[in-house]
């Protein structure tokens, strides 16, 4: 089970202290392509082939129905990207969460540390219960950011000639977790 359909049809956009969240638009698709593409980002990914704007608009209109993307921006300048896609182990509502930042001028101010917190509240808010990310062992700013999010490392295997940690957060860890932060 993933995010309902009524709720897939009626995102918000969502604001931090420096930043907003927005659903993800057909015309964002130059630019998402652009960024997907640099080394640094396709390398963290599953990904094996590159990717074209013709084959990530159809994916686009193909996944509206079944996935989560949203574009980071800072004073209205897209910067990144958030996703939630199905990931399902019979643990009711579920999701594989994503992200990157996109532009290089935007890396390590501390906006993916910011909008993640508000990207997991809107997870649950979405109904979910329980979200998981799949990251390279050597990605030591996202794995850092999870364990700052309260998520659980549950396994680690072997993908593509890397080490990859499955990271885990339970609602019921959430709560826990944000218990007097005013949630
Ligand atoms: C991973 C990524 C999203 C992080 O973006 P960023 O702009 O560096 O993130 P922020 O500035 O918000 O926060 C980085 C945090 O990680 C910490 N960090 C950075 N490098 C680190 C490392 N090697 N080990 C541990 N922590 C590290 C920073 O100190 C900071 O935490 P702090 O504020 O508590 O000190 C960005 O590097 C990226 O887009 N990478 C390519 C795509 C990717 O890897 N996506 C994740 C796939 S699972």
């Amino acid at each position: 089970m993933f995010i309902s359909s009524e709720r897939l049809k009626d995102l918000p956009t969502v604001k931090t202290e420096r930043l907003v969240l927005r659903p993800m638009e057909l015309a964002d698709c130059e630019k998402v392509v652009e960024w997907r593409n640099k080394d640094r980002i396709f390398k963290m990914s599953y990904q094996s082939e590159p990717f074209t704007l013709e084959k990530q608009r159809e994916w686009f209109l193909q996944t509206r129905d079944s996935r989560v993307d949203y574009i980071l921006t800072v004073d209205g300048i897209p910067i990144g990207s958030f996703a939630f896609k199905p990931f399902d182990w019979d643990l009711g509502r579920s999701a594989e969460q994503s992200r990157y930042i996109g532009e290089d001028w935007a890396l390590g101010k501390g906006y993916v540390k910011e909008a993640s917190k508000a990207w997991t509240k809107l997870g649950f808010d979405l109904g979910l219960d329980v979200i998981f990310a799949v990251c390279r062992s050597d990605n030591g700013a996202t794995n850092h950011i999870n364990k700052i999010n309260g998520f659980k490392e549950l396994w680690r295997e072997r993908r593509n000639g890397h080490k990859w940690i499955i990271w885990c957060l339970k609602r019921s860890d959430y709560d826990l977790h944000n218990t007097g932060e005013g949630r």
